[in-house]
């Protein structure tokens, strides 16, 4: 499984960006007021290219701000990964405004360009670029601007609050796939069961007591992943679809049993890629240091260079540069 395949399915189940949980505001807070500064200094018709988009958030963003305010901007949004977020999205108001972008998916920030280099008066990327080869991409990045045009990008910074979350989901991840072994306790407790059509045959499978030590076995373990990590989104989803799938769906066939099974063992091991995926990407000071001097070495001007806060939270850290005229 690669990291595209593991976004690629991320982005299929309609998430407007990767941290609703953390951030369900992100693009409404400090975020969204970043980003509308640098889209209210643009011109009408300005060209806006989002890296990385995802399900289009930050695409979005813009989107609305031109309708409201008549920019008649062209937004294009690309990302390596297959993304349809006009397909996905689950709120039909917004339906207008996703066909307002053109998404390209698919489409790798080091090599994306247009037919018409140096054409683009805003490259954005919220937790975008630092996915990426950044010398190679941000020089991309710089010839695709225009004279004049402003790269922005917020990214991944070890000091962050978000950091410290993933570093806890990879360790619930690893506590829950490869030490209490979670997938394989509930694919042999319900392969134990198997094809049930009736309460009362339930309740007799749940009376044979081998049945019911491997129902301690799987109920201990999740207990296990609950005390160790109580508020980390990986025991939310192990316990969520546990429970939901135990309190109304064992009297089922042993096939759909399989396929429940199935489908939580490669959710979590694709939100474990997503999750090294992004403390990967996540930048150090010394990364930080990196980025400013591949900026420079790509001809761009650094107008900015800081943590990014949202009251007193650090976010992520903040690079604003501009095309020299
Ligand atoms: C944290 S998510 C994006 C978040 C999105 N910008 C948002 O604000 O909701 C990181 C994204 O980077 C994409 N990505 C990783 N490497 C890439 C590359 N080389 N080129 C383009 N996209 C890439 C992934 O597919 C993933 O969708």
């Amino acid at each position: 499984m690669n990291t595209a395949d593991a976004w690629s399915d991320f982005w299929k189940q309609g998430f407007p960006t990767s941290f609703a949980s953390d951030l369900p505001e992100s693009y409404q807070g400090e975020i969204g007021s970043f980003w509308i500064e640098a889209a209210s200094k643009l011109n009408k018709k300005a060209k806006i290219l989002d890296l990385a988009t995802g399900n289009g958030a930050l695409a979005l963003l813009f989107a609305r701000f031109s309708q409201k305010k008549h920019m008649d901007f062209e937004i294009h949004a690309i990302d390596s990964a297959a993304i349809s977020p006009a397909e996905n999205n689950k709120t039909p108001s917004l339906t207008p405004l996703y066909s307002s972008i053109n998404f390209h998916s698919n489409s790798s920030i080091e090599d994306f360009g247009f037919d018409t280099p140096g054409s683009i008066d805003l490259i954005s990327s919220q937790f975008g670029i630092e996915y990426s080869d950044f010398t190679r991409s941000i020089s991309n990045a710089a010839s695709q601007l225009k004279p004049d045009g402003e790269f922005r990008a917020i990214c991944h910074y070890t000091e962050s609050e978000t950091f410290e979350n993933c570093i806890e989901d990879q360790s619930a991840y690893n506590l829950a796939i490869d030490t209490l072994q979670i997938h394989d306790l509930i694919s042999n407790f319900l392969k134990s069961i198997g094809s049930i059509d009736s309460l009362s045959a339930l309740e007799k499978e749940i009376l044979i007591v081998s049945n019911q030590e491997k129902l301690n076995a799987l109920m201990s373990s999740i207990n296990v992943l609950r005390e160790k990590y109580p508020n980390s989104a990986v025991t939310a989803y192990f316990v969520n679809n546990v429970n939901s799938f135990f309190s109304s769906r064992l009297v089922s066939t042993a096939q759909e049993k399989a396929n429940f099974s199935s489908s939580l063992d490669t959710g979590a091991r694709m939100g474990r890629v997503r999750i090294n995926d992004q403390i990967n990407a996540t930048l150090s000071p010394e990364l930080v240091q990196r980025y400013e001097r591949a900026i420079s070495d790509s001809g761009l001007t650094l107008s900015n260079s800081s943590k990014f806060l949202d009251g007193e939270k650090i976010i992520g850290w903040c690079f604003c540069a501009n095309k020299p005229t």
